[in-house]
């Protein structure tokens, strides 16, 4: 097993505080996410983790044991690194290989772990080649397998398939989350991709300057943010934050007022104008004016709207997110 912990930890680089008295745990088994957008943190929590970095405060915890002044190397936890960081010069076969051969692990038992890292990632055909004749996708499973054979108690990986094209991503994703299901370990990851971070996480974490912001389940973040902040972090097109005056409904003590695109209903009238159409196949994007405010809806087929169209907008007041002077969450 292998709970992960991090107890008000705080890491500075001079003058910057990178970790910001975070206190998370994640899970035995997790997949967990780390998201935000660039140096927030996600990195260095990483090398907190594997003990490459010591926080300057705070204590981290791997199944309740203090491992804060601990070495990467008694912690066991494997990286697999932004760019898989595969050696091009060796087969996948030999990249596999080099942490035992490193570790002077004996050959039999190299052989062994070996076989057993093909069978799980489904590899065993592709371990003579080299990476640039692998795809994309077996060029993950295979710095996977290398991870794998370690035996490390956690994985954690830096925005592994950031380098891969879309639909490539969106298959390397699902690859990842039953990989990380068969092989039954803890995973800490890292992205800035919310819809990655979405389709994959059972709990992410939201960070903002090495401060983390909310963590929960993906849906329960989406459905109810905690902050403005978490709120336009998720969700493609991204939420509207609009003044209360401009829906008909919203609270007036809200400073914004947040409505998701699929939640604004739109319907002939007056009031607003579309100024945008997006015609997607299975959804329609509008791009909106109202009152000099711009907003997005996104409506279910192909609704015949067109740009110049006078147009009334409205949202159930349960789908309303109410937010206040410092972009926090209003009590309902
Ligand atoms: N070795 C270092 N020396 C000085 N400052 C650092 C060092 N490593 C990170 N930082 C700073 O700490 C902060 C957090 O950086 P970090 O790399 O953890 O962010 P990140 O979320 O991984 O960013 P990205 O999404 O760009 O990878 C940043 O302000 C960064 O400049
Ligand atoms: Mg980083």
């Amino acid at each position: 097993m292998a709970e992960i912990a991090f107890v008000n930890v705080t890491k500075r680089y001079g003058n910057t505080v990178a970790v910001d008295g975070a206190s998370f745990t994640v899970a035995d088994n997790e997949f967990f996410c780390l998201f935000g957008p660039p140096l927030c943190g996600k990195t260095t929590i990483l090398r907190l983790i594997l003990g490459l970095e010591t926080p300057d405060s705070g204590e981290i915890l791997i199944d309740d044991r203090p491992v804060t002044h601990v070495g990467p190397a008694e912690r066991n936890i494997a990286m697999v690194f932004q760019n898989l960081a595969l050696f091009p010069h060796m087969t996948a076969e030999q990249n596999i290989r080099f942490p035992l051969v490193e570790r002077r692990v004996p050959e039999a038992r190299i052989r062994e772990r070996l076989a057993h890292a093909a069978a799980k990632l489904h590899i065993g055909h592709i371990l003579h080649k080299h990476p640039a004749q692998l795809s994309g996708g077996e060029r993950q499973r295979v710095a996977i397998a290398r991870a794998l054979v370690r035996d490390p108690i956690a994985f954690l990986m830096d925005d592994p398939i950031s380098a891969l094209d879309a639909r490539l991503r969106e298959e390397a994703r699902v690859e990842l989350k039953r990989l990380q299901r068969e092989a039954g370990r803890t995973l800490i990851y890292v992205t800035h991709d919310q819809e990655e971070a979405m389709s994959v996480a059972d709990r992410m974490a939201i960070l903002d300057h090495g401060r983390i912001r909310q963590i929960g389940a993906p849906v329960a973040l989406y459905d109810r943010p905690n902050s403005a902040y978490v709120a336009q972090l998720l969700g493609s097109p991204p939420i509207n934050l609009l003044p209360p005056g401009l829906l008909p409904g919203a609270r007036a003590d809200a400073v914004q007022v947040g409505i998701r695109p699929e939640d604004v209903e739109v319907r002939p009238g007056a009031g607003a104008r579309v100024t945008g159409v997006e015609p997607l196949g299975g959804y329609t994007v509008l791009t909106i004016e109202a009152q000099g405010a711009s907003l997005r809806a996104m409506l279910r087929g192909q609704p015949a709207y067109a740009p110049g169209q006078s147009i009334a907008i409205g949202a159930a007041p349960e789908r309303m997110h109410f937010f206040g002077p410092e972009g926090e969450r209003l009590a309902s």
